[in-house]
């Protein structure tokens, strides 16, 4: 039997634990989402951000902006967040318009309030193995493999994808679960002999239904953090779902397997961020 690893469900429980702790503290963490430009995924995703706060009882503030605007403009707004004591989080939503620099405008945030744990100060921490805040995807597949196999010891992680925000910060958190790891790229050769090794395997490439059933060691753990539309406006994975949850002990589904849990970490990088800052520890 196939396990459907729900993260729907692991991140409600994850997101009631998130609103207790929240309800004990008198003053309220606040998370500030600038969106710059009229992306309309992006709309969708911060609109949903803001709800998942106020459930939470964690304050959110929106600030739009034109896609005309320029860097410098948005550079102004981050430091006015910065500098503001009320509030604990600032997530720049991406992408940006093309004219922007990502890099510099991460880099502008205030490490202890970078709750996508973008920047480098935190990329680093994370590197070392000092507490940080840590990017919201990887963090929720790590709470998911560690709620569906406990320990993590020993076993083999492929993650497919080398991206900043997901593959990266994966395989240094399932090296600090003391896992060996492998990350495979577009330029890997021999990828599904790579893939056939893994007690894990990761898959955040972006490209729908590229793992299929053949890639997959018989018993693996399957994270699907593709999200892609299809010419016919279905949502599916990165993973081939009917061919590889055949062989798969168990998977994550597209929809309601890690999005959630993106969200839900989220919630809990904003009161992390709100705990350590209020306790002055960063
Ligand atoms: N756009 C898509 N995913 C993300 C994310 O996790 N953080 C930010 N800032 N923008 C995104």
């Amino acid at each position: 039997m196939t396990t459907i690893l729900d993260g729907k469900a692991i991140a409600a429980a994850l997101r009631a634990a998130i609103k207790q702790r929240v309800a004990a503290y008198a003053s309220k963490p606040c998370l500030a989402v600038i969106l710059v430009g009229d992306d309309p995924a992006s709309h969708v995703y911060v609109r949903n951000k803001a709800a998942a706060c106020a459930e939470a009882g964690i304050q959110s503030r929106e600030i739009r902006l034109p896609a005309t605007t320029s860097e410098a403009e948005l550079l102004r707004h981050v430091q006015t967040l910065n500098h503001d004591d009320n509030v604990h989080g600032i997530l720049v939503q991406l992408p940006l318009p093309a004219h922007m620099h990502s890099l510099s405008v991460i880099a502008a945030i205030d490490p202890r309030k970078d709750v996508d744990g973008f920047h480098v100060v935190n990329a680093g921490k994370l590197a070392v193995g000092e507490k940080g805040l840590v990017p919201c995807t990887p963090k929720g597949c790590l709470h998911v493999l560690r709620t569906h196999l406990g320990s993590l010891s020993g076993k083999h992680a492929v993650i497919l994808g080398r991206s900043n925000i997901v593959g990266k910060p994966m395989a240094q958190l399932l090296l600090s679960e003391h896992c060996t790891v492998t990350i495979c790229h577009s330029k890997t050769q021999h990828l599904a002999e790579e893939t056939r090794r893994a007690d894990i395997l990761v898959a955040a490439i972006g490209k729908p239904k590229f793992v299929t059933g053949d890639m997959v060691k018989q018993g693996a753990v399957v994270i699907d953090v593709g999200i892609n539309r299809t010419p016919e406006g279905k949502l599916v994975g990165d993973v081939d779902f009917d061919s590889v949850s055949a062989v798969a002990s168990a998977i994550t589904p597209v929809p309601g397997g890690i999005g959630p849990m993106t969200i839900a970490c989220l919630l809990q990088n904003t009161l992390e961020a709100y705990e350590s800052i209020v306790n002055h520890e960063a």
